[in-house]
């Protein structure tokens, strides 16, 4: 069985993820996330809140999934949010054109080629359809727009879009947001939902979807002024994989540290490189294998239309590779991208301020007061009005507009302006032109945006299979998930030995005690002991916890077991002690071996349980 097969059944079979409405057949792309995944994919959000909403002390909001044409008129989504398609000639079924390039060929981003050179690709490689096999030569390769169309109300309604990404809605509610922020930048904000992409060809499970959860947040700066603070991550050690190596045939990876890739200019842009390494960290935390992941440069074809840079992060998902191949050849593994960082400048803003009906600027208010000169008009409607009638308002205004941009048009004793393609001449004394000093106090500019934008449901399938492991205890083959802890679904689970009245009373006051600390525990009472430590392995618990009946002989305190679950190491400690020292584990301030060092070690050996 390969990784992502093994990833798959495990998956389906313990309740992490699978294909969505079986009973009707299912439908490509969409995915149900079962018990322990939905628990999964809740934690890396709430650490995703924690680490870039909370800590950042950026803002969160929630805004609606479906929203209306104009939004992505002026985003540029209706127009340039596409992917290659191809359909094949024989069975008709549709392809993704760049992706069977890559499939076929060495290009590893074929997306960033034109779509006449994926034709010839095509041809020239004798590309064939992976449904019926029939050649795919001749065929076009033709933009394909990604977005879900709906209609909102009855009747024909008025058209709609399922939100291809959650950025747009705080873009669109950007004259609000900068309210709250009492128009003070920089300032950011946070969103985490569902988008939706019709996708061609979904794939690879949970990785490629129709419909999906992101973490965006979009940080809006004045880019002449607002600088992040670096030196919180001048030393996070970062595998990057700029652009230039890509395009070089012996290209490698740069090995350095943020601090170091902004000094040399391989980040070109502050923000970009200070969120890669809030991310890297972020992600070793939440349990991401450092060895299996880096940042990859776009190449120019590949940005989105609204970015001029991007850096994705990329985990390697196939497992098939030793850290050293990984960490050796770039071409080596299988990765995806988990986020991207982009830099989309002022992009948005400037396309919803034209569009939209409200003001995507913020003024910024200068130190101090300054005197400039300006060129005003002040223009006569005595005698703009009867010399050129219905139109005297609008020539007024052209006059106004040119003096602004074109101060010498007024030297000589006429001026001309154009209006609806019409030209009127002025005289000059009417147009009232003079120089005056004026007192300015601040200036409207349009804020840049620079986004971090997370895939969660990539990152949680790179959780499982980074976690994915096997070993053999006591002699039998297992399969453990090594979540972290706190990223783990289910903190504790809590287990009488035996079927037993005085064992299970136990347990339930230990289940009591752990969740009023506010850990996830499960109650397990079928089965062996080895089999319930299995279930628990398998779906990545850190620690099992038993109830026997050394625990309650003796008349001393009452004690249980604790087993951790990647060295299958155990302790024997008081039940008053339990949920305190669970707790501390859970929050990061304390490890295991602190337990193994203060009590009492255990052996068992569970199949003679
Ligand atoms: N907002 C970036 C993306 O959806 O790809």
């Amino acid at each position: 069985m390969s990784d992502a097969e093994a990833i798959t059944e495990l998956a389906k079979r313990r309740g992490f993820f699978f294909g969505a409405n079986g009973a009707y057949g299912g439908v490509a792309g969409f995915y149900t996330f079962g018990p322990q995944g939905a628990t999964l994919k809740s934690n890396v959000e709430a650490a995703w809140r924690d680490r870039f909403t909370v800590k950042e002390g950026n803002e969160e909001i929630e805004a609606p999934t479906i929203m209306p044409e104009a939004v992505f008129e002026a985003s540029g989504h209706l127009e340039g949010f596409d992917d290659m398609l191809v359909e094949c000639g024989e069975c008709g079924e549709s392809h993704r054109a760049d992706h069977l390039v890559e499939g076929e060929t060495s290009i590893e981003e074929a997306e960033s080629l034109p779509a006449s050179e994926i034709e010839m690709l095509v041809r020239d490689h004798g590309i064939a359809c992976p449904t019926c096999g029939a050649p795919l030569a001749g065929r076009d390769v033709e933009d394909f727009n990604l977005m879900f169309a709906t209609s909102i109300g009855p009747g024909s309604g008025q058209p709609g879009y399922l939100r291809p990404e959650t950025a747009q809605g705080i873009f669109v509610e950007f004259p609000r947001l900068k309210e709250y922020a009492r128009n003070k930048l920089p300032f950011g904000v946070t969103q985490i939902g569902r988008a939706y992409r019709n996708e061609i060809s979904p794939r690879k499970g949970i990785v490629r979807t129709r419909e999906f959860t992101q973490a965006e947040l979009e940080q809006f700066v004045n880019p002449e002024r607002d600088e992040p603070d670096l030196s919180k991550v001048a030393d996070v050690a970062v595998r990057l994989y700029p652009a230039t190596e890509q395009e070089d045939e012996d290209g490698d990876y740069v090995r350095t540290t943020i601090g170091e890739a902004v000094a040399e200019n391989v980040i070109a842009n502050d923000w970009v490189a200070y969120y890669l390494g809030v991310a890297k960290k972020w992600y070793e935390r939440i349990g991401v294998d450092t060895d299996r992941f880096r940042f990859r440069q776009h190449l120019s074809g590949e940005r989105a239309h609204y970015a001029a840079d991007c850096w994705d992060a990329e985990s390697e998902i196939g497992g098939a590779h030793d850290a050293a191949e990984l960490a050796a050849d770039p071409a080596a593994g299988d990765w995806i991208e988990i986020a991207g960082f982009a830099y989309r400048g002022d992009y948005d803003l400037s396309k919803h301020g034209e569009y939209g009906d409200d003001e995507f600027t913020v003024f910024e208010q200068y130190d101090e007061p300054k005197t400039v000169e300006r060129a005003v008009v002040d223009p006569d409607m005595s005698v703009l009005g009867p010399e050129f009638g219905g139109v005297a308002g609008d020539v007024a205004d052209a006059l106004r507009s040119l003096a602004e941009r074109n101060p010498d048009a007024f030297e000589g004793e006429t001026v001309t302006v154009e209006v609806d393609g019409e030209e009127y001449a002025v005289d000059a004394d009417a147009a009232n032109f003079r120089v005056e000093e004026q007192t300015e106090t601040g200036e409207h500019i349009t804020p840049h945006v620079v986004e971090p934008s997370f895939g969660v449901d990539r990152t949680v399938y790179t959780l499982v299979a980074h976690a994915y492991s096997e070993d053999v205890v006591d002699e039998e083959e297992r399969t453990y998930l090594d979540f972290e802890p706190g990223i783990a679904p289910t903190d504790v689970a809590v287990f009488p030995l035996l079927s037993d009245e005085e064992l299970e009373s136990l347990a339930n006051r230990v289940v009591d005690d752990l969740r009023t600390a506010g850990l996830s525990v499960t109650y397990d009472e079928s089965g062996n002991i080895g089999r319930r430590y299995r279930r628990q392995d398998e779906v990545g618990t850190p620690f099992c916890v038993t109830v026997d009946h050394e625990g309650i002989e003796g008349g001393g305190p009452e004690t249980v077991t604790v087993r951790e679950r990647d060295t299958t190491a155990q302790v024997r400690l008081p039940v008053s002690d339990l949920a305190t020292r669970i707790e501390a584990i859970h929050a990061g301030e304390e490890s295991f071996e602190t337990l193994l060092d203060e009590y009492e070690s255990v052996q068992t050996d569970v199949s003679k349980s």
